[in-house]
């Protein structure tokens, strides 16, 4: 659980007694706060960051609390804001909702209740990134299936064995094979990478191996190719499903012989490097459908490792959006950070370009993005959309009669997912809005799919 202690708490008010009353509680529980009787002197400090969550009065002299909401808002900074009144009504409830408050208190209330719901939007609001991330080489991780390659990695790269990396699109297949070398006896040696779909078929067997001068029209001088350049080290092979049955058959002769010819050679050359190769596709169905050979893709695959992808790998959103926005903020500013809630509607959107597609998703909000948190409200829309389902037909609606139990469950479903969009994505926000236990709402929207959050 993210600590609170840390996390700086501002109360605004007029009333000399009802600041310094509010700032003993809080303090009493361990927690950072102050007040300020003046709201235009507290706006720009909270709009600049100072705090990390904001407890309002509603009905202050010199600035009520919905303009002080309305200012902090339309500079852009989506601090969480408690509002804490003993005029409370109807209306301003709902306005109050309607600003996106984190929480609305109407008084009398009990200390112990206070401190309770300050802790909670702390919570709910705190960085969102778990304490000590693996890594491995250039690679970092939070998640259990990552760690457990990690730890197979160390084990398998100082031996000399083949490796066949498998994995999606952009789940880090070619930063795993640099990790197997580094983390090997050859780390001191060469490491050569060839991209088996990115140079032409004609083009490829003189890239591996190397031509003589004159071996075909253009070859002006010989040319020492991956194979030999790679030497004692290591070479990756990625894409190694593209290649055609021809070079298929060369590269299992080089794998038994150990020897290579040059392009227009009579030379045999000794290979010493070590093969780590890697592909997106499904290498056995290629094997089954006779689009691979079975004697080589045997030979390639020594050892396997498969990459989860992204969406199988929900310990690592966080981690690696944060890792990547530490990154990408180069001119001095301290990096935003991504709140627990933001990072539960990550965790439900499937990823289909993987870790690249995440890395592409921190560096537009590095650049785009103003301000000290990442909040559910400010993640693009196709994230959103997902984690909140695409409404469908009300079941009553329906012109076909379903199960009751089913009609329940749609009903359910809508009725949450829109709750969950008036709150802006904000859990315990929708639990009050629906006027319902926090745990009970947690674990029927869980149950439906619309947060991950493995806490809950
Ligand atoms: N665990 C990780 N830690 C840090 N960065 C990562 C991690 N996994 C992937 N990346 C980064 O994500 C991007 C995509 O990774 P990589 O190129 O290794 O994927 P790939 O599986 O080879 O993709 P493709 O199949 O498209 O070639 C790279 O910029 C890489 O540095
Ligand atoms: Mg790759």
């Amino acid at each position: 659980m993210a600590k609170t202690s840390r996390q700086k708490i501002l109360f605004i008010d007029d009333i000399p007694a009802l600041c310094e009353e509010m700032v003993d509680t809080l303090r009493g529980e361990h927690l950072d706060a102050e007040s300020n009787l003046s709201p235009l002197d507290a706006i720009p400090k909270v709009v600049q960051g100072d705090y990390d969550l904001v407890i309002t009065g509603l009905v202050i002299a010199e600035l009520g609390g919905f303009d002080i909401i309305r200012r902090i808002r339309g500079a852009g900074c989506r601090v969480p804001i408690i509002m804490v009144t003993g005029f409370g009504t109807e209306q301003s409830a709902i306005e109050a909702a309607r600003l996106g408050v984190a929480d609305y208190l109407t008084k009398p209330i009990e200390r112990k209740e206070l401190v309770a719901r300050v802790r909670r939007v702390l919570v709910e609001h705190a960085p969102a990134v778990p304490e000590r991330p693996k890594s491995l080489a250039r690679m970092i991780s939070g998640d259990a299936k990552m760690n457990a390659i990690f730890e197979k990695v160390k084990t398998i790269a100082p031996t000399e064995s083949r490796v066949l990396i498998l994995g999606e699109t952009g789940c880090g297949k070619q930063l795993l094979a640099h990790a197997i070398h580094q983390q090997s006896k050859r780390s001191k040696e060469p490491y050569v990478e060839v991209n088996c779909a990115a140079i032409p078929a004609n083009l490829l067997e003189s890239e591996l191996f190397g031509h003589e001068e004159g071996a075909f029209t253009g070859a002006s001088k010989r040319r020492v190719g991956r194979f030999e350049t790679a030497g004692k080290g290591t070479i990756f092979l990625d894409e190694i499903g593209e290649l055609s049955f021809d070079l298929q058959s060369k590269l299992l002769h080089v794998l038994d012989s150990g020897k290579f010819t040059r392009v227009g050679g009579n030379n045999d050359l000794k290979s010493h490097a070590r093969l780590v190769s890697a592909t997106n596709r499904d290498l056995s169905k290629e094997v089954a459908q006779g689009r691979f050979r079975a004697d080589l893709y045997y030979r390639l695959n020594v050892i396997s490792i498969e990459l989860p992808p992204l969406r199988e790998r929900p310990g690592d959103i966080g981690i690696l959006a944060q890792h990547f926005m530490n990154q990408f903020v180069t001119d001095g500013r301290q990096p935003p950070t991504f709140t627990t809630s933001a990072v539960d509607m990550m965790k439900v959107y499937p990823w289909p370009g993987n870790v690249r597609e995440l890395q592409n998703f921190a560096e537009q909000l590095a650049v785009l993005h103003q301000g000290p948190r990442i909040e559910v409200t400010d993640l693009p829309s196709r994230i959103v959309q997902h984690a909140l389902g695409v409404p469908h037909a009300s079941p009553t609606e329906s012109a076909e009669r379903i199960p009751f139990r089913k009609a329940k469950d749609q009903f359910e479903k809508e009725y949450l997912l829109k709750v969950i969009q008036d709150a802006n994505g904000n859990l315990a926000e929708g639990a009050r809005l629906a006027d319902m236990d926090r745990g009970q709402f947690y674990r029927l929207a869980k149950r439906h799919g619309l947060t991950t959050n493995s806490d809950l």
